[in-house]
């Protein structure tokens, strides 16, 4: 497929966007009493409430048959069954089988992986249980008190969101720390909070390649055998990666690397060896109930119809606001502190997988792609850019996230917090008119001159799109639900997009011109080639360093 633009739902949603797109939804919500149970679907404890959007039931069928002509159902079926469905880098896309729970063998070229996939979930079992039990023993033969996990994208943001979310399930005896930013910093500050003797480094790299990852492997390295000598290595560092030769040659034994395969794509590999420390975190059953959570996800994906398949209504719901209503952001608001890092961690599964200006077939994608996705737990954010979404010219459609039950119930917080998670999207729905700006300040006695000027200021437009997805607990199933639901959501957008959602090409440029100028920098080669700017640049930074 190509060209989504041409496709017979696409002209039709075109001409819906100009109609039903600018129905105020409180309209809409009058005259359905219904409207709630039409416009939600659940999975388990996990609810998505769709209602607040700018569609009714014709236009969400429109967007279905746009998912059927773009060909969704085959190009899932396609993931699920080992294609190699990643083009421009000729692999397999098949996180989905580091999460099967069923018996149901998963092919990658006729090959079943799952017990490749078996073998490594047993070994990290294995070495899970060592670490956490005090059995581990580093080279002054003390039980491990800190994890610090070393990578970055993929390797790093997954781990670090779902260790965060899952807190309540850790042991204050643990900590499980990340480095990923190659600012020495990053580095120098974790390194100050950790003791040698009681400190396992995991380098998590699917390449082992990675400019950031192996800078900070080396300098963590250089601390350990500072500290306690070369023979330390082997018992405070393991790896995590697809390339045992790289592994080797940095000087980790390859019996305590953790493998994975090409067919995991770096911002999917949370269920992989990549894993490791969300395991060592909070242990290996709640691994697995994570993995559990993945899985019943992507059973809802394969065999949910279109019309009630969740990942597959959030994806058609930000293709119609990004494509037919002028969109060009997304919020994502978990009012929960555990999910602080979900914003950064779907920065990287969206922004990386659909940022893309190029169709499956090499031509320009002359339509929108991907979302710029931003957001921040409430309610931080209500105190800092909801005035935008309220009342800027843009239109930003958010996701709301909250448990009903809380961790920590302390006093009337979590029902402050709920009532801060219903107030703000029904106010992005209803919004306020003038009118009844007018009569508010008339009732609490401002004068007609003084309400002519604050009136228009005071006057919310409304009819601004949110999702609300609820659930009873943050635990480790929910959240596992969570993220496949927003994995698959990205998948069928790219689908319909036309775009390569599980290449990269796109951080290769930088990574590049970075080398030279690293050797410019240092003094090690003269500055030439660049524009005046970054030629300008270089010169002042090495001109400061050196006076
Ligand atoms: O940013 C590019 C990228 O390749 C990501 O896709 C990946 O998650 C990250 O770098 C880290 O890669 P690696 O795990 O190979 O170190």
């Amino acid at each position: 497929m190509t060209n989504p633009t041409r496709l017979p739902a696409w002209g039709a949603l075109e001409a819906r966007a100009r109609t039903v797109g600018e129905r105020p939804m409180r309209e809409m919500f009058a005259a359905d009493p219904d409207r709630f149970r039409s416009f939600s679907v659940s999975l388990g404890d996990l609810l998505l409430d769709y209602s607040k959007n700018r569609v009714d039931g014709d236009t969400m069928g429109l967007l279905e048959a746009l998912a059927r002509e773009a060909g969704v159902e085959a190009a899932r079926d396609a993931m699920f069954s080992g294609e190699r469905i990643n083009a421009t880098e000729h692999r397999s896309v098949l996180h989905v089988a580091l999460r099967n729970r069923s018996a149901r063998p998963m092919p990658v070229d006729g090959v079943d992986v799952m017990p490749q996939i078996r073998a490594v979930l047993d070994k990290m079992k294995g070495f899970t249980e060592r670490v956490r039990s005090g059995e581990w023993l580093g080279a002054t033969a003390k039980p491990m008190r800190t994890v610090v996990n070393i990578g970055i994208g993929g390797s790093d943001l997954g781990p670090v969101m779902v260790t965060e979310a899952l807190k309540p399930y850790q042991r204050p005896d643990l900590a499980v720390r990340f480095i990923s930013n190659v600012d020495g910093s990053h580095a120098a500050e974790v390194l100050k909070a950790c003791d040698p003797e009681t400190t396992l480094f995991i380098v998590a790299s699917k390449t082992f390649t990675t400019q950031e990852t192996i800078a900070n492997a080396r300098t963590c390295r250089d601390w350990l055998v500072g500290k306690l000598g070369e023979a330390a290595i082997p018992r405070h560092f393991v790896a995590l990666s697809t390339n045992g030769k790289a592994v080797a040659e940095f000087g980790i034994d390859t019996a305590n690397m953790f493998e994975f395969w090409d067919w995991v794509g770096g911002r999917y590999s949370l269920w992989s060896a990549i894993g490791l420390s969300i395991a060592v975190a909070i242990g290996f059953e709640r691994f697995e109930e994570l993995l559990d959570g993945g899985f019943s996800m992507d059973e809802h994906f394969r065999t949910a119809p279109l019309a009630a398949n969740m990942p597959v209504i959030l994806a058609l719901l930000g293709v119609w606001y990004g494509n037919f209503l002028g969109a060009q952001a997304y919020a994502v608001l978990p009012y929960d502190q555990y999910l602080h890092r979900l914003p950064a961690y779907l920065q990287q599964l969206d922004m990386e997988s659909n940022g893309k200006g190029t169709a499956k077939d090499g031509s320009p994608a002359i339509w929108q792609t991907g979302p710029i996705v931003f957001g921040e737990p409430g309610t931080n954010g209500q105190h800092a850019f909801y005035q935008l979404i309220h009342q800027g010219t843009k239109l930003i459609p958010c996701d709301f996230l909250a448990a009903a039950e809380t961790h920590n119930p302390l006093g009337e917080h979590h029902l402050m917090l709920l009532s801060n998670f219903l107030a703000q999207p029904e106010a992005l729905m209803r919004g306020k008119s003038e009118a009844e700006v007018r009569a508010e300040l008339a009732a609490a006695g401002m004068g007609e001159a003084e309400i002519a000027i604050q009136a228009p200021h005071r006057v919310f437009s409304g009819n601004r799109p949110t999702n609300t997805l609820l659930y009873r607990q943050l635990d480790p199933r929910t959240l596992g639900m969570l993220i496949a639901l927003y994995e698959h959501k990205v998948f069928v957008q790219g689908v319909i997009w036309d775009v390569h959602s599980f290449d990269q090409w796109g951080v290769e440029l930088g990574k590049v011109l970075a080398k030279t100028i690293l050797a410019e920098l240092s003094g090690a080669k003269p500055v030439t080639g660049h524009d005046g700017s970054t030629a300008g640049l270089i010169e002042k930074i090495r001109d400061w360093r050196s006076n």
